[in-house]
């Protein structure tokens, strides 16, 4: 009849094989929003996360550290008195001390099961959203290199653990003031102590934490401890996208507001 849609012998949603359906979707509703807002969020963050990382300036203000550079493992760190002043890899680096750490809660988050999600539908519309075709003609999923490495995420979530605990280390030591008496709580403190617990409910909210704990098993019953534990982790689980937005805002909140008491631009209010 002339009226067919272009049937594609590559594949993809025009493959010979697909529905032949002309319309690009069938949705009426505004679908673009979500992806859209998705990726400008997360290019916001990127951008204030390098400008950060790249400062090497204004992350310590005592007793406060920002989560961007702890731990610190170069010796070009501001001094942290108790602090997580790790300087194990001696005087050769040069760079902000924050490049050397980031790498892992980086990984973590670029690997996460939803961020994955968001940034395939933000940026490379893959697909865009729920029944939208996406543009691509061929699509691979993660059965490639390069996003066949997306299957390294369960071992940065082992190092996302005890960087969780590193910062959980700096949350305790904000409880002392500048001269390092303990008894000290400031509005630092408050934000540093929400901080660790929203990067810990996302932590332990991961799709590979709740394998880990639960996973494997043929019975439940001969394991109640992790049935118990799978059981907690599954309901953190349930809300994995809303964790892994609130302790995005809330690590670039608290690296914030450790810039801004670190360069003098306010001052900690101190609670007592
Ligand atoms: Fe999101 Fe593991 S799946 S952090």
């Amino acid at each position: 009849t002339g009226t067919e849609p272009d049937l594609d012998p590559a594949g993809g949603v025009r493959g010979a094989t697909r529905a032949a359906i002309a319309a690009p979707h069938l949705r009426t509703d505004r679908w673009w929003l979500s992806p859209a807002l998705t990726a400008a969020g997360l290019l916001a963050f990127v951008v204030y996360s390098t400008w950060r990382a790249f400062a090497n300036a204004d992350y310590y203000a005592a007793p406060y550290v920002s989560p961007f550079y702890s731990p610190c493992l170069a010796e070009n760190c501001v001094p942290m008195k108790g602090g997580p002043n790790w300087e194990i890899l001696g005087g050769w680096w040069g760079l902000s001390p924050a490049l050397l750490i980031l790498i892992f809660p980086l990984g973590f988050r670029l690997t996460c099961y939803y961020y994955r999600k968001a940034y395939y539908r933000g940026f490379w519309a893959s697909p865009p959203a729920c029944a939208v075709a996406e543009p691509h003609r061929k699509y691979s999923g993660e059965t490639r290199f390069p996003l066949i490495l997306q299957n390294v995420h369960r071992y940065f979530f082992y190092a996302a653990v005890p960087v969780a605990g590193i910062l959980t280390y700096d949350t305790v030591l904000a409880f002392r003031d500048e001269h390092y008496a303990w008894g000290h709580m400031g509005l630092g403190t408050v934000v540093m102590v929400v901080n660790i617990g929203l990067i810990w409910a996302y932590t332990l909210s991961c799709h590979s934490c709740r394998h880990i704990v639960g996973g494997k098993l043929k019975h439940f019953s001969k394991h109640p401890v992790r049935y118990r534990l799978w059981q907690w982790v599954g309901k953190l689980n349930d809300r994995h996208m809303q964790l892994a937005w609130v302790s995005l805002l809330s690590v670039a909140g608290a690296d914030f507001y450790v810039y801004l008491v670190a360069s003098g631009a306010i001052e900690d209010l101190r609670f007592f």
